[in-house]
């Protein structure tokens, strides 16, 4: 029927309202997508916790997928995570968290997600210290502190592995100068702390060199962390012009601290990139508090999907969408409250709907 099959996993808490409001406004925009709806609730399976295999399975067929919010932990005590390297931990180890698998990662390392790009650009009508921010950033999304190596030496002593992979490292700054070239950025800049971690920052940065010889049309440079975050802060101007690629556990820190200059994790979308799939996430929690209650803002969500949309070159529906969202944003009649409004998710979804008839 000359639609594209999208695997959409609601998940929980406000990921059913919100991606509800994003199935209501794809069909008013008629988007050519039929949603396959999948959950990745755990569930038990020969004594191991493992995600639901349709769900697996449709990620894999469709290699686009959407996702809502879904459960943080699951118990895994007999899981094991994929990593190549497995230290047995110590006996009597009681650190806490053992034994549970961020679903998240799991998706991430289940299909080698292995660049998760997040931009944050100024929203028009939402007033924050800056109005002209507009930075992208590219974080590798398997590896590093998010490896799951950790262990007990010997009581009192932990250890947790930050592990750092050449290929890993070429694959993301490749995506980054890509990401780059296709956006019509100019620039590539590294985020790093070589000068403390000087072998495994070092690699990274190695890495990044070496690809950036493949992109002579894309100016190449590095930058401490914390300097990057004290600049960025105190002028995000300059940033709106370059693409930041950096290892993993910098990426998830330095893009909330992003997502807080444009206004939060509400407005913020992002995608998980992989070879064989792509995952398109909204990075905000589940909000427990006001689940179930229409009051939910699906404006990240809504945003990631337009990435997706972006990434199956289903561009103008996606610049429809977007001026639709934004300008009923810009307008702050029909607004969610917390982008200062009163409106529930019915009468935002319908004010984004009325843009678009
Ligand atoms: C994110 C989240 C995840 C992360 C958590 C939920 C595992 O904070 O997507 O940024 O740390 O990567
Ligand atoms: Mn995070």
């Amino acid at each position: 029927n000359g639609k594209y099959t999208v695997t959409l996993i609601p998940g929980d808490g406000i990921g059913p309202e919100i991606s509800q409001s994003v199935k209501d406004i794809y069909s008013a925009a008629n988007v050519p997508i039929q949603w396959e709806e999948v959950s990745v609730t755990p569930i038990l399976k020969g004594g191991k916790t493992v995600i639901p295999d349709a769900a697996i399975q449709s990620v894999k067929k469709n290699t686009v997928a959407l996702k809502g919010k879904s459960p943080h932990l699951f118990s895994a005590v007999s899981n094991r995570l994929t990593s190549s390297i497995r230290i047995r931990p110590a006996r009597n180890t009681n650190v806490v968290g053992k034994g549970h698998v961020s679903l998240n990662l799991t998706l991430r390392r289940t299909f080698n997600l292995f660049a998760n790009v997040r931009p944050c650009a100024s929203i028009k009508g939402f007033k924050t210290a800056y109005d002209d921010v507009n930075t992208v950033l590219i974080r590798e999304n398997t590896e590093g502190e998010y490896s799951g190596i950790e262990h007990e030496v010997v009581d009192g002593v932990v250890q947790s592995i930050k592990l750092i992979t050449w290929d890993a490292s070429e694959r993301v700054a490749r995506y980054a100068f890509h990401y780059a070239q296709a956006s019509g950025r100019k620039r590539v800049t590294a985020v790093h702390k070589a000068n403390i971690m000087k072998m495994s920052d070092g690699m990274f940065l190695s890495a990044c060199r070496e690809v950036s010889k493949e992109f002579p049309d894309v100016v190449y440079d590095e930058d401490l962390l914390d300097r990057v975050c004290l600049k960025v802060v105190t002028n995000p101007q300059p940033y709106s012009d370059r693409v930041m690629v950096m290892p993993n556990l910098y990426g998830d820190i330095l893009s909330d601290m992003c997502a807080g200059l444009i206004g939060g994790l509400g407005l913020t979308p992002s995608g998980n990139i992989g070879r064989d799939a792509s995952i398109f996430e909204a990075v905000h929690g589940s909000a427990p508090d006001i689940a179930g209650k229409g009051l939910a803002n699906p404006t990240a969500l809504l945003l990631s999907s337009l990435m997706m949309l972006r990434h199956m070159n289903l561009n103008e529906y996606a610049d429809k969408i977007e001026k639709a969202a934004l300008t009923t944003i810009a307008e702050g009649k029909s607004i969610t409250g917390d982008l200062g409004g009163k409106a529930s998710t019915r009468e935002y979804t319908d004010a984004i709907i009325q843009k678009l008839l």
